[in-house]
Parts: structure tokens; sequence; C-alpha cells
């Protein structure tokens, strides 16, 4: 079946937030929006269908997830990522940085020492100070190109450590993280009891010739110390259901994180996010297929512009995420003067580098989730604001 990922769909006046806080965000309401992390692509049609259905029934009560959504999730892990999850093992979270938070709140307490891996996803660090634990920075090394993790750090801090923060695949360096880097991580981590939590977002957007790793299916000791973020949300574009699911196999962690997540009453999930898992997880092989082909052409052609018309800029490797991740720190402009010049001479509302903390200086990350049009004018800009 061919989908349609060309298609322009009009966001505006949908309280998009990409798209409707332009002027909050950027100062300015026409800026090509790539920054938050959603899609410009239609939802699939079986997703919207089911959804529909549901809003069909005349009454929107109180609902519980059923057995099929337990096995949609089940099914789907076991069949693109070889990983064999028990039903019991899942709950729901109203969203993976809620899940991050109810992590932290669950299984450290105030002033413990949390470890995160720079650049990352802003709410990474939040989740940690928002909460008075104290945040360990284990900055990535930027190497030949390339992000790998810095071990003898993470070595050392693990010694004073409850809990690593793992972004897996890693947004927004785009690092498809191998088993054997897991592996390494994983032993010191089991060696120091730091438990690992591990956000796996992303992990259906491994793009041609790269695969995922599930963390906790290292080893059965791996997975006695991993709490793993699930969602059906960047895979099939459906962040505003508010629907994820947090995967912890040992029974210890697993009900330290239920009396957080239960204590909050949040557990239940909302109608339409487990009626749009069950649909995206039974119904979703064949479109994210399509999606991540159409995706890989995208950012080899943005990379391509790049690098014929911009060969001081450098691209970073994306492996996996629709992010690119690019350094810009040779344009000798600061990292205000590079916001600005993005927003002001290239039309382009980007998120700026510095936002993901140490080491995301002179870098912006571009979401690059949109058709391919909408893509070819925004490079075209971003290379005429440098002529
Ligand atoms: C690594 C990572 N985790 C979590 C999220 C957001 O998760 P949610 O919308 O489910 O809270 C994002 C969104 O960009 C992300 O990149």
């Amino acid at each position: 079946m061919a989908y349609n990922f060309n298609k322009i769909i009009d966001r505006g006046e949908s309280n998009s937030v990409k798209y409707d806080l332009r002027s909050a965000i950027f100062g300015k309401p026409d800026v090509i929006p790539m920054w938050v992390a959603d899609m410009d692509f239609e939802t699939p049609e079986f997703i919207r269908n089911a959804v529909i259905a549901r809003a069909n029934h005349p009454v929107y009560g109180y609902t519980f997830k059923p057995e099929s959504y337990y096995q949609a999730i089940i099914q789907w892990l076991q069949q693109r990522h070889g990983w064999a999850v028990h039903p019991d093992w899942i709950s729901f979270s109203p969203g993976v940085v809620p899940a991050l938070n109810l992590a932290v709140l669950a299984v450290t307490q105030p002033n413990d020492k949390v470890i995160v891996q720079t650049p990352v996803y802003y709410p990474f660090t939040s989740a940690v100070k928002h909460h008075q634990r104290e945040l360990l920075i284990n900055q990535l090394i930027f190497s030949e190109n390339k992000y790998t993790i810095d071990y003898d750090l993470l070595e050392q801090q693990a010694r004073e450590a409850s809990l690593l923060i793992l972004c897996n695949p890693h947004n927004p360096v785009g690092r498809a993280w191998r088993r054997e880097e897991l592996e390494k991580v994983a032993d010191i981590c089991i060696r120091n009891k730091v438990i690992v939590l591990s956000d796996e977002i992303h992990n259906d957007l491994l793009l041609p010739g790269y695969t995922h790793q599930v963390f906790a299916d290292l080893s059965s000791e791996a997975a006695q110390i991993t709490i793993t973020a699930h969602a059906p949300s960047k895979t099939f574009n459906l962040a505003g259901l508010s629907t994820s699911s947090v995967i912890i196999s040992d029974d210890t962690l697993r009900k330290k994180f239920r009396h957080t997540l239960e204590g909050m009453h949040i557990e239940l999930g909302n109608l339409f996010g487990i009626t749009a898992s069950i649909a995206a997880f039974t119904e979703g092989d064949a479109w994210l297929d399509a999606l991540v082909t159409y995706l890989s052409e995208n950012i080899r052609y943005a990379t391509g512009i790049i690098n014929a018309q911009l060969p001081w800029v450098n691209v970073v490797q994306t492996e996996a995420t629709y992010m690119m991740w690019i350094d810009f720190s040779a344009s000798g402009l600061s990292d205000e003067e590079l916001k600005q010049h993005f927003i002001h001479k290239a039309g382009l509302g980007l998120s700026p580098g510095y936002e993901f903390g140490p080491g995301g200086q002179g870098f912006m990350r571009i979401n690059v989730a949109c058709p391919r049009s909408n893509l070819e004018k925004a490079f075209d800009q971003l290379v005429a604001s440098f002529a």
C-alpha cells in the first residue's frame, strides 16, 4: 500500500505547539517550524479510523486497558525488537516525560545523584533538578564526527549515583547505541548498583542499516536494574494523545514505580490513547517501514544540500530519530547570534544546540519529519541565509 508523505497538511489553528506557538517561541509567526519533535505527516488512517469509531460511541466515561492493549504492545516489541515482555511488567504513563519524573521520584531520594549524558533532550536534566536530585553530567565524547560514551567518567560517577537516565536511541545526537556500547554501560551500572532509566521512545525510528538494542534485553542482570520508557507517540505521530508505557521486569523496582504512579492516580490511561495504541501496534508495520524510508530520504537530501552548498558546516550522521544534529560552530556566531540568524535570516524555527546542555553549543537540531517540498524550501532558505 502506498502512503502519501508528500501531502501538505495545514496544521495552523489546530492548537499545535509546533505551529500555533511560533510567535510566542520565536517572536515570528511565519518561521518554518522544525523544532518540537512531532511530524507534519498525517497520523495513519488506521489509527484515525479506530479513534473515530470509538469517538462515535456517545459516552466517554472511565475506561480501563483491555487485554488487547497489552497484547498489542507485547506483539510489537517481540516482532520489531525481539524483546519478550510479560503483560504484568507494563504500566501506563501519560507520556514519557511524566514517566521520567515519576521514575526519579520512585527510585531516588532528594540529593541523590542522577547521571545524564549531554547534549540530551532537556527534560532529562529538568526531571533531576526539579525534584532536588543532584545532576551528574556525563558529557558524550564528540570526536571524528561521532558521539561515544565517556565510560571512564561514567565509572567514576556510578560509584556515587543512584540512577542513570539513558537516551536510547539518543536525541539529539542521533546515535543508535550498539550492543557493545550498551553492554559496557550495563556492566558499570550493575557493578555499582545504579538503576538505568532507558528512554526508548525513538526505538522504532532507526534508519536503514541500524538496529535498536533494548537495554533491558542485554541480559537478565541488565533487566533487573532497568526501567524502560516506551510509547507509540514518536513512531505514529500521536504526541497529543499523552500515552506511553513503562516496562519493568524486576518486581521490587516495579512496585516502587507503581507506588508513585498510583499515588497520583494516573495509571488508568486515557480512552483515545489506548484505542490509538492498539491500532498502531497491531496494524502499523507497513506504514512504519514506509515512514522510515521517507525519513531516510529526507535526511539524505538535506545532508547532500549542506555538504554541497555549505561545506564548512558539519552534519553529524543520523542513525536514528528524525532530528538532524548539525554543527554550525564554524560560522563564528555565538549561540545567541546563531539562534537569531536562523529565525530572522533563514526564517526557520529550530532548536538551538545549547538547550540540550553541555556539548550542544554551536549546534542546531533540525526536525526533518515533513513533506519533501517543505524540506526543500527550508534548506533553500538555510543555504541562502549564509550567502
Ligand atoms: C527522548 C525523548 N523522550 C521523551 C520525549 C517526549 O515524550 P512525551 O511526549 O511522551 O512526554 C521526547 C520528545 O521529543 C524525546 O525525544
